[in-house]
């Protein structure tokens, strides 16, 4: 994994129109990406996996798609207009702002990567007798480190907590973190910034002040009543939504890793109170399962709990990914408790109750949340699937190994010429196939280069259609993958193409 296969993911990503830079012809908006024709595609099916996983693999769990706009006291309610901050440095140097938690957890990141470096070393000699529970309890040089870890964690947490945001500089001071950019360790005060945006919408009363929602969760809760009553939901149930989302983003950096507007999935679970902690188990466990279900190794993931707890958690857990630059959370697992529907009953003066009939009486749930960023999802595909790969004597070819149902293109239809009516017999068979699968047609260059171009955008099928196929009703077909061509008859493609790219298959795999 190195840097330079993260700057091939994002030359990638725009040579093959999956993600472009917003408003590039003005040189850009800083954080802001746009999707292009490939990976608005990936996109929406990567949202469709999440959406069929989440609603239609659970009874108990409904769709709602909320207004971005919100009444303004719901972000007073939430305590993101107080509490939405994160805590900034600059370097006087490079002048180079930073979240300072960030700065810290990078830190902290060199004695994992140590570990790790002990742990495959020890592996390599001692073999199958190699116990690394053991090792890691007991490896002085593991110890040392975990302490380390831990010290710090507890001085970040102390320091984010109290709001003492001195004792954060003063750690980075004594840490001895230096600028990656000037590599001075010239800082500023630790300061606070609200990471919302705000805008004016004329009421009825003057104008008044109103956000852009910076979480969709909050569209779910206000609407928490309504869909209880009119679903005639029973707890434990939940609602999911996905949408647009928009923060300030101080320090965006990394791609479309963090983005001043981006789009989240998110699910809120309502429980009985004193049952949050069941559910939160397992939804760590259950969400964990639909990342790898994609075929991720799952090597590439792994939790992390939270040193700062949110406002509103009593429990928090973020899944990660090793992306080329160290692990980094892709998605957010929150025991919220009755934090948020409290502060809507309180802000509003109206219940937000359950009536429970066993219990014969009304209380306001727990919600356990699943929080997922899709963008940043979209980049775990994307960067979990770009490959070099070898093919020998000299050859080499780029593939994006998407799995298949999420591809943006299922099949692509490539006469080897044009002339000879073959065009014509293609075009009939991309006729038939379009109204199930998303299939692109294609006649111009030489057949090699056309594979290799459904290649790097993960095309899993392409189908040849040749001289032959004008004879006995036969085309050649390819797959992306293993690159095996094999013979079939047209009539068998739609077969053959379901059971690749089949969303069925894969869902079944959560099951
Ligand atoms: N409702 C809870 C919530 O919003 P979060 O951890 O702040 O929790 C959830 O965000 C997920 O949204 C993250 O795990 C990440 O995948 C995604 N996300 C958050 N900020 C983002 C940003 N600036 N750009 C892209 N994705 C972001």
């Amino acid at each position: 994994m190195s840097e330079e296969l993260f700057k091939n993911v994002i030359s990638h990503a725009k040579e093959y129109g999956f993600v472009f830079q917003s408003s590039e012809v003005y040189d850009g908006l800083a954080a802001v990406y746009d999707y292009g024709q490939n990976g608005v595609e990936l996109k929406k099916n990567l949202r469709e996996y999440w959406w069929k996983s989440m609603v239609q693999l659970h009874e108990n769990i409904v769709g709602v798609d909320a207004a971005i706009f919100m009444h303004p006291k719901v972000w007073k309610a939430s305590g993101h207009v107080d509490g939405f901050n994160d805590p900034m440095i600059d370097n006087k140097d490079s002048k180079k702002r930073y979240r300072a938690d960030v700065l810290i957890e990078e830190y902290q990141e060199k004695y994992r990567v140590k570990n790790q470096k002990e742990i495959t070393k020890a592996k390599k000699r001692f073999g199958d007798a190699f116990d690394e529970a053991q090792f890691v309890a007991t490896n002085p040089n593991i110890k040392r480190n975990n302490a380390k870890i831990e010290e710090i964690d507890a001085r970040l947490k102390e320091g984010l907590e109290s709001g003492e945001l001195h004792k954060i500089k003063e750690l980075i001071e004594e840490l001895g973190i230096a600028c990656p950019v000037s590599g001075s360790k010239n800082w500023t005060e630790v300061r606070q910034f609200n990471l919302m945006y705000s805008t004016q919408m004329s009421a009825t009363d003057g104008e008044s002040q109103i956000y852009l929602r910076p979480e969709t969760a909050q569209g779910i809760f206000v609407n928490y009543l309504n869909v209880q009553k009119t679903g005639r939901m029973r707890l434990p149930f939940g609602i999911a939504q996905t949408g647009k989302a928009f923060r300030n983003e101080i320090v965006a950096r990394q791609f479309i890793m963090r983005m001043k507007e981006f789009e989240q999935m998110e699910m809120q679970f309502f429980v009985q109170p004193g049952e949050e902690m069941k559910w939160y188990a397992y939804w760590k466990e259950h969400r964990l399962k639909w990342h790898k279900n994609l075929g991720i190794d799952d090597s590439k993931y792994r939790y992390h709990d939270h040193v700062k707890l949110a406002h509103y958690a009593n429990a928090a857990v973020d899944i990660e990914y090793e992306f080329p630059f160290g692990f980094k959370e892709v998605e957010g697992i929150h025991s919220r408790t009755d934090f948020d529907l409290k502060q809507h009953e309180e802000y509003t003066g109206k219940k937000l109750r359950y009536f429970d009939n066993e219990r014969n009486e009304s209380y306001v749930p727990y919600v356990v949340e699943t929080s997922i960023g899709l963008d940043r999802m979209f980049l775990v595909l994307l960067t979990n699937s770009l490959q070099e790969e070898d093919l020998g004597d000299g050859k080499s070819r780029t593939v994006l190994r998407l799995p298949a149902a999420l591809a943006p293109n299922q099949c692509a239809i490539l006469p080897v010429v044009k002339k000879d009516g073959l065009s014509e017999v293609a075009r009939e068979i991309y006729n038939k196939l379009r109204i199930d699968f998303n299939c692109f047609y294609e006649e111009k260059d030489a057949i090699g280069k056309r594979y290799r171009r459904q290649d790097a955008i993960g095309t899993p099928i392409c189908i040849t259609v040749d001289h032959q196929t004008k004879e006995d009703n036969t085309v050649t077909i390819r797959f992306r993958d293993s690159m095996e061509q094999k013979r079939v008859a047209i009539d068998e493609l739609e077969g053959i193409i379901s059971k690749e790219v089949s969303m069925k298959a894969l869902l079944k795999g959560l099951l």
